[in-house]
């Protein structure tokens, strides 16, 4: 499976902050946001992953990211010119997906809650057609809200309703079967003027390929839109690292998890950055990780 991060867009409602950089590139306590969608990537076992962005932010996610091998990866980067919607990671990205399966997520989105990579590893292998994730949430009318039956099958979905049916929000992480680049392809744009990703989740809906999972009580999903929401995902982090002394979406260490680095690389990884202790975390992580497998 490939994997996209749409890291695009205008941010307006996070200036100043934004005047200059990539919202995806702000702190979000210890590391930059795009840690976080690309976490999830990673959890799902996908390394073949590209990476979307504006032309003005573009080499300041290479620096960072570079092509990925050094935490065994091949990470790829494809401009998006203008916001023209989510759906538009298609066009863009069809060349990466190729004739293989895709997972897209939002650049701006945390998903962390416990058996998150198991749920995901079920939804990628049951994957046909659609999959989706859902998330209770206050405020429904701001995102994509679905509604689904007494036994969790999916009956409908709409782009920010004005009377929200539920308060089930569809969360920025999709998993799709090839046929997306062609339903993409045919897509119109919405009279926001947008390629929405909805449209393409109500195709999937509308062939009885569309499955929605819920990620319910005591999950974690955070996205980061505004200057309240970037600080409480900060804040979350940084209150669940310091508690458990284990860090989120440490992308190094769940390289070394998913087996796509060794810990000697992840040791390495750690010295470059002892100045942090970010990186003193993955010296330790990468230790006990050997003593691990030698005890
Ligand atoms: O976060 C989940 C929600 O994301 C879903 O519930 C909605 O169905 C979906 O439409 C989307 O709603 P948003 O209002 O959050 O979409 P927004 O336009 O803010 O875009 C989400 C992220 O994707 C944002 O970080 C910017 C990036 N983006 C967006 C567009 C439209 C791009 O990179 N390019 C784009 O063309």
């Amino acid at each position: 499976m490939k994997g996209i991060i749409l890291a695009g867009g205008s941010a307006t409602r996070l200036r100043p902050l934004t005047g200059a950089l990539s919202k995806q590139l702000l702190p979000v306590y210890d590391k930059p946001m795009i840690y976080y969608p690309l976490s999830v990537l990673m959890l799902g076992g996908i390394r073949d992953i590209l990476v979307i962005s504006s032309h003005q932010h573009m080499d300041m996610f290479k620096a960072m990211l570079g092509d990925g091998s050094r935490i065994g990866l091949n990470l790829d980067y494809a401009v998006q010119d203008q916001p023209r919607g989510i759906a538009e990671a298609f066009h863009i990205g069809d060349k990466h997906i190729g004739d293989d399966r895709v997972a897209l997520v939002l650049g701006d989105n945390v998903f962390h809650g416990p058996g998150f990579s198991t749920v995901l590893h079920h939804s990628i292998q049951r994957l046909d057609g659609c999959e989706l994730f859902g998330y209770p949430v206050n405020a429904p009318e701001q995102y994509g809200v679905a509604t689904i039956d007494a036994r969790g099958r999916l009956l409908s979905l709409e782009e920010k309703p004005r009377r929200p049916p539920s308060n089930l929000a569809v969360t920025g992480l999709y998993l799709y079967d090839n046929d997306v680049v062609e339903l993409a392809r045919d897509l119109e744009p919405s009279p926001r003027g947008e390629l929405e990703i909805t449209d393409i989740n109500r195709a999937y809906l509308e062939q009885g390929r569309a499955r929605l999972t819920e990620l319910g009580r005591g999950f974690a999903w955070l996205d980061m839109g505004t200057h309240d929401s970037l600080l409480q995902a900060g804040q979350y982090v940084q209150l669940l690292e310091q508690r458990q002394g284990e860090r989120i979406a440490c992308i190094e260490e769940i390289a070394l998890r998913m087996g796509f680095i060794d810990a000697d690389t992840c040791y390495r990884l750690g010295q470059e950055l002892t100045a942090s202790s970010y990186g003193g975390y993955l010296m330790d992580v990468a230790s006990r990780f050997t003593a691990g497998r030698a005890g």
